[in-house]
């Protein structure tokens, strides 16, 4: 990595590195902008900076993933989003909402960045990139930000500066990641409770469609306004802050004042995945990979029925990995394409990827990819 960094950069200066975290989500979907609670956790495939400190105003920003695009280099008052600064804009739009914020960003940085976390693929690559430029810029210019502020500003950085009006379980998992845990999150209050994310005798594969998300963004901010619609038109009969709020039963008995049926089914999938996130947390405590799976499956069915956030490409990968022995599977993130999670017994796992990924091939002509993760810390500065 210093190979390329002293390269693009023509320096050779010391750096420092950072590596930051993506994110599968195990149960809970689309309700951290709905106030529920959410079960993500940080995952080893991720992103990397190499940065070195420069001594004038200037930025440098370069991807190994974008080399096509080369080195982007923008000054302390320039850090405006352009189009045509593509993947730096993360960059630039972290740096600055901290000016924003009354931080002195006293002098500039070169910055490379590197990776192996497929691109929208739903495990969650921009809110990586995010956290990793918050994370460098905390502890070069020794901020002193926690990492929930770390995760609020990439966040908003994202809603503002990028206009993808996306809740806080992205950035806030990838910033406070626990290893081998998965954090169960309160999205209403942002408390997380760590809790072993292992069933004995199972593992968890994630199963990428290579279906690339197209109008993720769109459809996502047309998901997030017809909950806000549902949840004025609930306001009118029941004093609630969030659809999440609801338990089934109240649901059940007040549903009836949502007159559009679309509006209806954004609400009930809400309600009912809180429901079954709180569920999900009991069963993995109790050691119950059975439930779990369960769960995941009804999930998934939710979000393609009542959300309908699937489509063709993860409702087949769901169903050829039910097919060859996951008991439970399910798409992981806003969806719209990208990655599927699975929860696959030791014993059905050795041929689990080539069967599953047969079926799904001979279905779509697309070739899966499978990753087997390991759940890992939040950002944080390596050695390598
Ligand atoms: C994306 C968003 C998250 C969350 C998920 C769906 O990953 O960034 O905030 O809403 O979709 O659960």
């Amino acid at each position: 990595m210093k190979d390329i960094f002293d390269q693009i950069f023509d320096t050779h200066k010391d750096t420092r590195v950072f590596f930051s975290p993506g994110r599968v989500n195990l149960i809970g979907e689309h309700i951290d902008y709905n106030g529920g609670h959410v079960f993500p956790a940080a995952i080893n495939l991720g992103t990397y900076g190499m940065v070195a400190p420069r001594e004038d105003d200037r930025f440098r920003f370069y991807s190994t993933g974008f080399s096509g695009q080369g080195v982007v280099e923008r000054t302390r008052d320039d850090l405006a989003f352009r189009e045509e600064d593509g993947w730096a804009n993360y960059a630039k739009g972290i740096l600055s909402a901290l000016i924003q914020e009354g931080h002195a960003l006293t002098h500039g940085f070169d910055l490379l960045v590197t990776g192996d976390l497929p691109k929208a693929s739903g495990l969650s690559s921009s809110a990586s990139l995010e956290v990793l430029v918050a994370y460098i810029a905390n502890t070069m210019y020794d901020l002193g930000l926690s990492r929930q502020a770390i995760a609020l500003l990439a966040q908003a950085v994202e809603n503002d500066y990028m206009g993808m009006h996306c809740g806080i379980m992205d950035q806030l998992i990838i910033a406070s990641g626990q290893k081998d845990m998965a954090l169960l999150m309160n999205t209403a209050t942002l408390e997380t409770k760590a809790v072993p994310a292992r069933f004995k005798g199972f593992q968890w594969v994630i199963m990428d469609t290579r279906y690339p998300r197209k109008t993720t963004e769109s459809k996502y901010n047309e998901r997030r306004r017809e909950c806000e619609a549902a949840l004025r038109t609930i306001q009118a009969v029941k004093p609630v802050n969030h659809l999440c709020e609801l338990d089934p039963n109240t649901f059940h008995d007040i549903q009836h004042v949502i007159k559009d049926p679309i509006l209806l089914k954004r609400a009930r999938h809400a309600v009912f995945e809180e429901a079954r996130t709180l569920a999900a947390q009991e069963a993995l405590e109790r050691q119950d990979a059975i439930a779990f799976g369960k769960l995941l499956d009804a999930s998934h069915l939710s979000l393609k029925e009542d959300y309908e956030v699937t489509g063709f490409h993860l409702d087949t990968l769901v169903a050829a990995a039910r097919q060859h022995g996951a008991i439970g599977a399910r798409v992981t993130g806003a969806g719209f394409g990208g990655c599927a999670i699975a929860l696959v017994s030791d014993q059905a796992l050795p041929d689990f990827q080539d069967k599953v990924g047969y079926d799904y091939h001979d279905i779509t002509g697309l070739k899966a990819a499978f990753y087997q993760v390991t759940f890992e810390d939040g950002v944080g500065e390596i050695t390598i």
